[in-house]
């Protein structure tokens, strides 16, 4: 940690991973290994299942996983429906462990910097989602608009997100009262919101701290 008289600087160094081990507890807060992997279990299928049905992924769809770390969502998506998935994500060490976890070739995993440049990525997108990640993000005013660039007029957008920001910074985690939800709802035309089921909740008190709703891209 700086010295606390040094200015706060944004630094997504504390996404960087080198083992998937490691890559999980960075992406899932849990109280111990066990339950890690418990929440590992039973979060992935559920969410899954409501980007597969809310956002009409088909197999045919080529789909959007914004902040993708591991991949376990696009690995679930890919292994499930059969899509094709690209996974956007601003850490070397997670896109390098993601390729090897996702393991097919209907899946790449891409940077942030190339996204940024062409949020298309070469075809446009079918579906887009961004699970637990506008919440760490530097820029979601910037961020917002290139996925809805990225997707297909009319193509649908997942957004799960903790309600207070978590922002990576040289000095620990900061909350810089963005509020990603309006800023959402510039870009997109929102559709619906979802409850997250307690029981799905494996940490307590997950299920309130998270916010899920569905857009539209106009
Ligand atoms: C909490 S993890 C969630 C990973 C994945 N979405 C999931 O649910 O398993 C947050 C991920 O967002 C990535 N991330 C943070 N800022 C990002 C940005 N500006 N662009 C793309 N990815 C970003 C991190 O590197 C990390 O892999």
């Amino acid at each position: 940690m700086p010295p606390a008289d040094e200015p706060i600087r944004y630094s997504h160094r504390l996404f960087e991973v080198a083992t998937p081990e490691e890559a999980r507890g960075h992406i899932l807060h849990a109280a111990d290994a066990a339950q890690l992997k418990e929440r590992w279990q039973v979060e992935t299928p559920w969410f899954g299942g409501l980007i597969r049905h809310a956002c009409g992924v088909l197999p045919e769809s080529r789909v959007l996983d914004f902040g993708c770390g591991l991949g376990r969502l696009s690995k679930w998506l890919i292994d499930t429906v059969g899509c094709r998935v690209v996974g956007v994500d601003i850490s070397e060490g997670m896109r390098k462990l993601a390729a090897d976890y996702v393991g097919s070739p209907k899946f790449s995993a891409v940077a942030y910097e190339a996204f940024r440049a062409d949020p298309a990525l070469g075809g446009g997108f079918d579906a887009a989602f961004a699970c637990y990640v506008l919440q760490h993000v530097e820029r979601p005013d910037e961020d917002l608009p290139a996925i809805a660039v990225a997707l297909r007029p009319g193509g649908r957008f997942l957004l799960v997100n903790a309600r207070l920001r978590w922002v990576p910074t040289t000095h620990g985690w900061v909350n810089d009262d963005v509020d990603v939800l309006a800023l959402a709802g510039v870009s997109f035309v929102g559709l619906q919101g979802y409850v997250f089921p307690p029981e799905i909740a494996v940490v307590p008190g997950t299920d309130q701290e998270t916010a899920i709703n569905l857009y539209r891209r106009p």
